[in-house]
């Protein structure tokens, strides 16, 4: 099985950025861990960030044929990007929704997630573990395990 991590803007400031918030662990923790569960599972991982909306629509595009499921913290494009939710029902890739806070808990802009219709599922509000949950979640949705 072959995961795509995708994470959107401002995630690779996580460690220093609003620790109240996101905690103390980086992005690079997060792959660790994600690789290291993944290993044990016996999947592939490809795990990339970036802060440009443009540059995650061309690779949710390029998972056609190339990932059996995405792994997707869209991060504050998640409330409001049209283009990453076409994206995702256009490459047709199963695609969890990532989150580490609870966005239903914050703010009320924070509560709609434009890109939930069209993902297989949402895991939000357990930091890291998020990441690792949805791993998990993704055996489910591939059917080469
Ligand atoms: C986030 C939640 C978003 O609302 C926020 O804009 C982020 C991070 C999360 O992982 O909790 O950048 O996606």
């Amino acid at each position: 099985m072959k995961l795509l991590v995708l994470n959107g803007p401002n995630l690779n400031l996580l460690g220093q950025r609003e620790p109240d918030v996101y905690g103390r662990t980086t992005l690079a923790d997060i792959e660790q861990q994600v690789r290291e569960l993944a290993g044990k599972l016996g999947a592939e991982v490809d795990f990339r960030q970036s802060n440009q909306e443009g540059e995650l629509v061309t690779w949710i595009q390029q998972a056609r044929g190339t990932a059996d499921v995405i792994l997707l913290n869209a991060g504050a494009y998640t409330h409001t990007s049209v283009a990453l939710r076409d994206a995702i029902s256009g490459t047709g890739v199963p695609t969890v929704e990532v989150h580490l806070s609870n966005i239903h808990a914050r703010e009320e802009f924070r509560h709609k997630s434009l890109i939930a219709a069209v993902c297989k599922g949402q895991i939000c509000g357990f930091g890291a573990t998020s990441y690792l949950l949805a791993v998990q979640a993704s055996l489910s949705l591939s059917n080469k395990k």
